[in-house]
């Protein structure tokens, strides 16, 4: 009796153990062995959001392990918010558990939005900010960027002391800096609040300003060297100070300038943003004047982790979102004198 006894309790034992396997087992298939991530880009050409997949890619690889494999799948949309509608359309029903969108069109999200909260995928807009209004219009909506009216007060910061202690800037010794501004992409809230910004502060610190014109170039720097080429047929040695919305297009001013017959003393200042691989060997050079650091290693951190936590259903509070949707990133300003700090980044 004694013997049967413990035999039965071994058995039931032995039922438990194994039912408990079979069910943790279940709960393992159901906290899935991939997690799927979908990331889409306006055009995977762009200098800045390239240089910021390399982390990304690298920020998501740190989440693998024996029992979990990150699918990550980047596109470009090729600058057509109907392709990148239809690339969207297919991440989602492919199955992606969360979706990371760079808008083409940031005033256009809505065939995207809709079709994600009717599949209930969260999505991840990150670098096109689009408005409050369509973040609000589900709870799975969120933002990473970058702070843009900081990126311009830092690019006028740069440019207003290096005018302050150089007055030799002013070449035609009027008082007054004439220049030239190389913008983003229209509507793109990076190409309107750096304009803005940066040119309030220069006038600001009390320098007096001339505009020779406003060119835009897209982000892109041949379409830069094309356009400055033209002011510097125009105006030969005149232009005293380019702004640029990003680097890669103060680097196609500074090709513009590189193929003309202009000498080094007689060039403009030069100022860009982002602080991409180039731009900071430029700056080393003194070719670029200065850049304000667009701080990719940041955001991609930031779009990685809340993006994990939405495919796993985590709770958000550590993360500290603004009004529970926004992770917002700081600008830091490049001179010759700090470029090596961001070398080595
Ligand atoms: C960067 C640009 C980039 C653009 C793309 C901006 O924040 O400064 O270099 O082309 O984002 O949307
Ligand atoms: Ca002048």
């Amino acid at each position: 009796m004694k013997k049967k006894g413990k035999t039965l309790v071994a058995l039931i034992l032995i039922f438990f153990i194994s039912l408990s396997t079979v069910s943790c087992k279940n709960g393992d298939y159901k906290d899935k062995k991939t997690i799927k991530i979908g990331v889409l880009c306006y055009d995977e050409r762009d200098t800045f959001l390239r240089e910021l997949f390399s982390c990304l890619k690298e920020d998501f690889s740190k989440y693998e392990s024996d029992d979990l494999k990150i699918s990550l799948n980047i596109l470009g949309s090729n600058n057509s918010q109907r392709l990148q509608n239809e690339q969207a359309e297919e991440m989602m029903d492919d199955g992606v558990d969360v979706l990371c969108v760079n808008l083409v069109d940031r005033t256009a999200p809505s065939k995207i939005i809709d079709k994600a909260r009717s599949k209930d995928i969260p999505i991840v807009f990150f670098n096109r900010e689009l408005v409050d209004e369509d973040l609000m219009q589900w709870s799975k909506l969120y933002y990473v960027g970058a702070n843009a009216k900081m990126s311009g007060n830092l690019q006028g910061k740069l440019a207003s002391d290096a005018i302050k202690n150089n007055p030799s800037i002013d070449k035609n010794l009027d008082g007054k800096i004439q220049y030239v501004v190389m913008q983003g992409q229209p509507g793109h809230q990076d190409s309107i609040i750096r304009t803005e910004n940066s040119v309030s502060k220069i006038l600001d610190s009390g320098i007096k300003l001339e505009k020779i014109g406003t060119s835009i170039a897209n982000w892109n720097r041949s379409s830069a060297e094309t356009k400055m080429k033209e002011y510097i047929d125009q105006y030969g040695s005149d232009i005293e100070l380019v702004l640029c919305n990003n680097d890669d297009m103060a680097l196609g001013v500074i090709d513009a300038y590189n193929r003309s017959d202009i000498t080094e003393s007689s060039r403009p200042l030069v100022f860009g943003v982002d602080g991409n691989e180039v731009a900071l060997s430029a700056v080393i050079n003194g070719d670029l004047s200065g850049t304000v650091y667009n701080d990719k290693e940041s955001q991609a951190e930031g779009i990685s982790k809340l993006a994990m936590k939405l495919a796993k259903n985590e709770n958000l509070t550590d993360l500290n979102l603004i009004k529970g949707k926004y992770l917002i990133y700081g600008y830091y300003p490049i001179t010759k004198d700090n470029v090596e700090k961001y070398l080595k980044r």
